[in-house]
């Protein structure tokens, strides 16, 4: 069954909820920068900012009826961007987040990017050792955050 990607800017007004149910979780929140709770206005608001926004980009992806997480790419360029994403944390696909990390490396190749930046929590292992399967490499570091980039684009198949 195929992956779909839905634009933040098409979701309905449930899935905008479920998103920022999955955003507001403990198990999402405090691997991001922000770990502030989001109201549910504050997330229609930034919705919103997305229609004038044209370097960020928020996708819920499905793959059937499952909905399996969110990615997003930042401060997009011609050349490249930063990456995120999290997962549904009620999810019960195995493979979440290689499935979206082949959604974000289809989504930069669509876009004809050269590389994907991100930056990481040190201590977030789960995702570090994700990124490290698809070709990351450290960049830099400070003391909380490794920063990372691939020009290696390429999607990965289920093991
Ligand atoms: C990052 C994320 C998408 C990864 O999803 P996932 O690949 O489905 O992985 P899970 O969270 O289910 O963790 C399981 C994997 O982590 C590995 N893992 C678990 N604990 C680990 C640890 N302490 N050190 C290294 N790897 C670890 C497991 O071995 C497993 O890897 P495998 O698939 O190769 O067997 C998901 O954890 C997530 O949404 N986290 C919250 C948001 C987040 O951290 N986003 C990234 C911000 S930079």
């Amino acid at each position: 069954m195929g992956i779909k990607l839905t634009n933040f800017k098409e979701l309905s007004a449930i899935e905008a909820q479920d998103v920022l149910n999955w955003r507001n979780s403990d198990f999402v929140r405090f691997q991001m920068s922000n770990h502030d709770l989001i109201s549910i206005e504050q997330h229609m608001e930034f919705i919103k900012s997305l229609n004038k926004n044209k370097d960020n980009e928020y996708y819920l992806v499905s793959k059937g009826k499952d909905r399996i997480g969110v990615i997003y790419l930042n401060s997009i360029t011609e050349i490249d961007a930063e990456l995120g994403l999290y997962k549904n944390p009620d999810t019960k696909i195995a493979d979440a987040g290689r499935i979206l990390m082949n959604s974000i490396f289809t989504l930069a190749r669509y876009k004809k990017l050269d590389s994907l930046n991100l930056r990481v929590l040190k201590s977030n292992e789960k995702a570090i050792h994700l990124y490290n399967k698809f070709s990351f490499t450290i960049k830099n570091e400070d003391e909380s955050f490794l920063y990372m980039v691939s020009t290696n684009l390429k999607p990965m198949h289920a093991a």
